[in-house]
């Protein structure tokens, strides 16, 4: 019996820092993502600002996954393992996924970056991707339903003829990487948990050009790509319930409001 974590204030502020972070991590690689520039090295560069802030990039040898980060271009839905093979081109556009440990408290967050000009489909896509997000995130508040955050993201996304990733969900997180509850991006109206004031999870829907389905690669056994190979995009935050609605742990531009 675990169930989902009513976090502490102390643990709270922990996490926070840990989030503060991650976004910073996020804005420190967006400089490095240029045509002809490999995957791995921007890796680099985000594992060495991770340990210079005194932190642990959660994904190096979790569950064996080699990496500090996890970057995912195009087709690539999520878990892309970044590799010098992997050299970014004009059009492309790809998602960086970091998870700090800062004080052992985790922080996750994601977003799409673009490489030079590309296609309206794909700005449309990242454009879909990232208003779902933020229709997920107006949904947290003290005795909603998890469904309701997964209801009004498939309706949005389907409206725009996209589809929703249903293999892979949102998660609590804070004192583990992954933790209850499991956050469907689609779902149906007033299913699932009650969200409750100290709870901190992510919202992250991976949204698709073309059909929801994904394979994993056999040969690495992480990366996930459309099974059709169309495009993908992905953008994640990590939130909290407070006693009257939500703040986002991982804003550190002050997109959304503390309510
Ligand atoms: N950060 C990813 C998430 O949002 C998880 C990556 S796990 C890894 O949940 F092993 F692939 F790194
Ligand atoms: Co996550
Ligand atoms: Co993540």
């Amino acid at each position: 019996m675990g169930g989902i974590i009513i976090k502490t204030k102390e643990q709270i502020d922990g996490i926070r820092e840990s989030c503060h972070l991650a976004a910073r991590t996020l804005d420190f690689a967006a400089q490095f993502v240029q045509a002809g520039v490999d995957t791995e090295f921007i890796d680099n560069k985000i594992e060495e600002f991770i340990l210079e802030n005194h932190a642990i990039p959660a994904t190096k040898g979790y569950n064996g996954f080699p990496k500090s980060s996890c970057i995912s271009p195009n087709e690539i839905v999520c878990h892309g393992i970044p590799s010098p093979n992997m050299v970014l081109k004009d059009g492309d556009i790809l998602n960086i996924d970091v998870t700090t440990i800062l004080n052992g408290y985790y922080g996750d967050t994601s977003r799409m970056y673009t490489v030079g000009e590309i296609t309206p489909l794909a700005d449309q896509l990242i454009r879909v991707a990232q208003h779902c997000l933020h229709l997920g995130i107006r949904q947290v508040k003290p005795d909603n339903y998890f469904g309701n955050i997964g209801f009004v993201i498939g309706r949005y996304a389907n409206a725009n003829r996209f589809s929703v990733v249903y293999e892979f969900c949102g998660h609590g997180v804070g004192l583990d990487f992954h933790e209850e509850p499991q956050v469907d991006h689609t779902s149906r109206r007033n299913r699932g948990h009650k969200m409750k004031p100290g709870m901190i999870f992510t919202i992250e829907p991976m949204i698709n050009e073309g059909r929801a389905t994904t394979s994993i690669d056999r040969m690495d056994g992480w990366t996930a790509r459309t099974i059709d190979r169309k495009l993908s995009a992905q953008f994640e935050h990590t939130v909290l319930v407070t006693q009257t609605g939500c703040e986002v742990l991982t804003d550190i531009h002050q997109e959304f409001p503390v309510t």
